[in-house]
């Protein structure tokens, strides 16, 4: 079986940053993560991670997936000096190694595959892929002989003026049969502008190496600076809607909006204008998000609308409206048929099915049961200062306008809270709360000015 290498040990100069450049993120996962994630078709023997600049940094944040080896290259002396690493570790392997540059995030998994098969069927040295870039530079160019294998790849920034005019690019996926890789690693120099250890120059002492050309060369787009990064996200968007809308989603204004490629969309979703969803999301058939929607890590029911609102880490049942500028801001369940309504914000707080929190209210750590109405203004004062308290309100119950429920608190079932009020003790089932001050009218009283 194939072993696979990624290189993220280079700090990533051009991205000037303080972050190892790999964690960049494209669209909520890094960029080092999207390279692995390429290889989830080939099923390989073993997975080498080569870290260097900030390795600590880069193993947690690979820490969430399984059987990933780290392979420290101390010094960064280059991309061939990385590869060498693996002299000891590899040994007398006798398989084939899959290497990875881990600043190519938008590669297909299918396209991996398909180098793979070339690569075995033909019993090449190597096997690399290749395109023809409308403006190639930044990347080294690739050269061949008349039988189509290659004989060189000189780096941009080696390039004479002719060798310029060569637009096919070596994308940094290669294929090796190890072996024979292992043989000539040893003879790299640091012969160049540079003054690194290309792994490019093993296709000079290499027989039996071939190109493959890439259907769509903006797969193999790699990452150096911001302004890469950013075309990258373009690219990633790009292809994420078009999926979405040839699945049956409408998307009103499609460049207005941005979708990470983990979120699930049902049939007949209508996303409208300037609406965001990122995350471990999915909305159900039938909902229309936005416009000015923002939605992280949330679950969202069938026939759903939320119009200008942010929701994070909750849960909506079908048929509920949200917003206009609600804030659902973690851990908030919507049961079914319900409406939350502007300038309501929800926070660890679960509702009952057919319940409206319609108009300016803070719930914060409650449970409200089914067909609850929550008047405008009421707050849940969760917080004494040091600790957060629960508050219950029972199904069917009707709170006033400008409440403050003081928690911890329970009110009963069909329980009526007087507008106003402040409640600090728990109501039975079936009562009426008045918690505040009569009324006082002093009739005949005016102001004398002295
Ligand atoms: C490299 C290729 C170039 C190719 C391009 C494709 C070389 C010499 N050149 O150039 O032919 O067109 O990729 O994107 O390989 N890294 C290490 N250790 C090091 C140096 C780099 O692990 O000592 C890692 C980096 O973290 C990065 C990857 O190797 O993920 C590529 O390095 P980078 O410096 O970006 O290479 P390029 O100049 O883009
Ligand atoms: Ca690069």
């Amino acid at each position: 079986m194939t072993a696979v290498a990624i290189l993220a040990a280079g700090r990533g100069t051009r991205m000037k940053s303080d972050y190892p450049k790999v964690l960049h993120s494209l669209g909520g996962r890094s960029l080092v993560e999207r390279a692995l994630n390429s290889c989830e078709l080939i099923n390989p023997s073993r997975f080498l991670v080569i870290v260097g600049y900030q390795a600590d940094l880069v193993k947690q944040a690979l820490s969430h997936l399984d059987g990933i080896e780290f392979v420290e290259q101390s010094e960064q002396l280059g991309t061939g000096h990385a590869i060498q690493t693996l002299l000891p570790i590899l040994g007398d392997f006798n398989e084939d190694l899959l290497v990875l540059n881990g600043d190519v995030p938008l590669l297909r998994p299918e396209t991996i595959k398909e180098l793979l098969t070339t690569h075995k069927q033909h019993q090449n040295a190597a096997t690399l892929l290749t395109a023809h870039l409308p403006n190639p530079k930044g990347y080294g160019r690739v050269f061949c002989d008349v039988q189509n294998q290659v004989t060189q790849i000189v780096e941009d920034k080696d390039c004479n003026a002719a060798q310029k005019q060569n637009h096919r690019i070596n994308a940094g996926i290669y294929c090796f049969n190890w072996a024979k890789l292992a043989n000539v690693l040893p003879k790299l120099t640091a012969n160049n502008s540079q003054q690194e250890y290309y792994l490019t120059e093993v296709f000079s002492y290499l027989d039996g190496v071939m190109a493959q050309d890439i259907a769509d060369y903006l797969e193999i787009i790699g990452i150096n600076d911001r302004k890469q990064l950013a075309a990258a996200y373009d690219i990633l968007q790009k292809r994420v809607k078009d999926a979405w809308m040839s699945a049956g989603v409408t998307m009103v204004a499609p460049d207005t909006s941005t979708i990470d490629d983990t979120v699930e969309l049902q049939a007949d979703v209508i996303i409208e204008p300037q609406t965001h969803l990122r995350g471990n999301t999915s909305i159900g058939a039938g909902s229309r998000i936005g416009p000015g929607t923002l939605i992280e890590n949330s679950q969202i029911g069938e026939n759903v609308s939320v119009l200008y609102s942010v929701i994070s880490d909750s849960i909506i049942e079908s048929n509920s409206r949200i917003g206009p500028y609600a804030h659902l801001r973690g851990e908030a369940k919507v049961g079914a048929g319900c409406r939350v309504g502007n300038f309501v914000e929800l926070k660890k707080t679960t509702i009952g099915q057919k319940t409206n929190v319609a108009h300016l209210t803070y719930l914060g750590d409650a449970t409200v049961g089914e067909q609850v109405n929550v008047g405008a203004g009421t707050i849940t004062a969760n917080y004494d200062g040091v600790k957060k308290h629960p508050t219950t309100i029972g199904d069917r119950s009707k709170i006033g306008s400008n409440s403050v429920l003081v928690a911890p608190v329970n009110l009963g079932e069909d329980v009526t809270v007087a507008a106003g009020s402040v409640v600090t003790e728990d109501v039975a089932d079936d009562s009426l709360v008045i918690a505040r001050s009569r009324q006082t009218v002093k009739p005949g009283w005016r102001l004398n000015p002295e």
